[in-house]
């Protein structure tokens, strides 16, 4: 990006708990630099109170908040508020660029607002890709949307920016950055962290356990969690941890499921700093999540991915992460040699991290202050 003597006005919009725990340490990153940008934060408040606990984490007061999350919202819902809500601020503070981050419904609203006001976007986590767009739904076809319409990509990785390379993006504005997500866990990953749940856990294998996906919802999550279960059941040295998202859908499935089941715990949904040392102290990870195959690598923890298609394949090479769909049996399958064959279990917790170094932050500043830096390499 071109330096300019003046300060640049840099926005950023966000609204779900991934984005916010991903944006934060940018936020701070760029408030740092005073001399170079004035940072505007709107907050489109997809999320709520998921939201908030990672702003209070990283001290972090949006300018402007969108509040637009309501109970069983939908897509249609979302995209709207955000559009209109979206215009009135961005036309107020005509900032010099937007950035938004990876594949949420925030992020293409926010992104296409930009485009109708011809306003540049920076897309932090540019680049991800299944090339399914029922797979994540309808994740994939948000992150594409967005690259359509960016100006500056900051991929986190080789393969994102080859991805990009594909597409005929403009390769000049194409940075391999490493994911911010990793720079996230610095704040968050502490040494002398209790907690009760962690107790309750310490003379087991702790097994954490998220699910949100919306093509997940119905089926394929209820045979997730009777898999899980099944393993449990069968070896007794497990307690497994389970944050539960807020979404009643998901609720649902999981109290039918998995209540009355004493060694599982379904728990309110965790403080960042709380889940990442969670993390750190697990033996195992069960998850549809994104964000957390990349944490999780990044903490030396194995992590079946309970999803048909990743967009984060690098963990599949590197050996850090396992895709196990969402059949029953597929995941009873895993999860079981997992837990009973020590080698698998080592090889995969001994894999080296393939998404970042911590310095993601940096590098996206840099760049935007004009400055040439050093791409991540693995
Ligand atoms: C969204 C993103 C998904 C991301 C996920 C992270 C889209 C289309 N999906 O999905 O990519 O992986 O966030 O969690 O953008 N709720 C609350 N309070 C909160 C948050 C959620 O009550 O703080 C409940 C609400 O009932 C809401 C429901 O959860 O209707 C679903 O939230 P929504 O943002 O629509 O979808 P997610 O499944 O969270
Ligand atoms: N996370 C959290 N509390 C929880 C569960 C997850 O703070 O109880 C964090 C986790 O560390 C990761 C992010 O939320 O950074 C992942 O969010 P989610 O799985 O909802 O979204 P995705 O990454 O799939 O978009």
């Amino acid at each position: 990006m071109k330096s300019r003597t003046s300060k640049k006005k840099i926005m950023l919009v966000f609204g779900t708990r991934p984005e916010a725990i991903k944006m934060c340490p940018l936020v701070n990153e760029l408030k740092s630099r005073h001399d170079a940008f004035e940072v505007v934060v709107c907050v489109t408040g997809q999320h709520r109170e998921m939201l908030d606990q990672v702003l209070r984490v990283f001290g972090v007061s949006p300018d402007y908040d969108l509040s637009i999350m309501k109970p069983s919202q939908t897509l249609f819902d979302i995209t709207c508020d955000i559009l209109t809500r979206l215009r009135t601020v961005l036309e107020a503070e005509q900032p010099d660029c937007v950035l938004v981050h990876g594949d949420t419904s925030t992020s293409f609203a926010a992104a296409l607002a930009c485009f109708y006001l011809h306003i540049p976007v920076g897309h932090v986590e540019a680049g991800l890709r299944t090339y399914d767009l029922d797979s994540p739904w309808p994740e994939e076809f948000n992150r594409q949307a967005v690259d359509i319409v960016s100006e500056y990509y900051f991929a986190p990785t080789l393969l994102s920016k080859r991805n990009l390379e594909n597409e005929q993006k403009k390769v000049s504005n194409v940075y391999v950055t490493g994911n911010t997500g990793i720079d996230a866990l610095a704040t968050t990953v502490k040494q002398d962290y209790e907690n009760e749940y962690l107790e309750w856990a310490q003379d087991s294998h702790l097994i954490l356990i998220t699910a949100h996906r919306r093509e997940n919802l119905g089926a394929p999550m209820h045979d997730m969690f009777r898999a899980i279960r099944r393993v449990m059941e069968e070896h007794p040295h497990t307690k497994a941890l389970y944050p539960i998202h807020m979404n009643p859908a998901v609720r649902e499935a999981a109290h039918s499921v998995l209540d009355g089941f004493d060694r599982l715990r379904i728990i309110e949904p965790l403080g960042v700093l709380d889940f990442h040392n969670f993390l750190a102290r697990s033996y195992l990870i069960l998850t549809d999540s994104g964000g957390i195959q990349e944490e999780a690598s990044g903490l030396g923890k194995p992590v079946l991915v309970m999803r048909d298609t990743t967009e984060r394949s690098e963990g599949l090479a590197a050996g850090t992460l396992r895709l196990v769909g969402t059949s029953e049996n597929k995941i009873y399958d895993a999860f079981t040699e997992l837990l009973d064959n020590t080698q698998s279990y080592n090889a995969m917790s001994k894999a080296s991290n393939p998404y970042g170094d911590g310095r993601a932050c940096r590098r996206i500043a840099d760049i935007l202050e004009g400055k040439e830096i050093q791409e991540w390499i693995v």
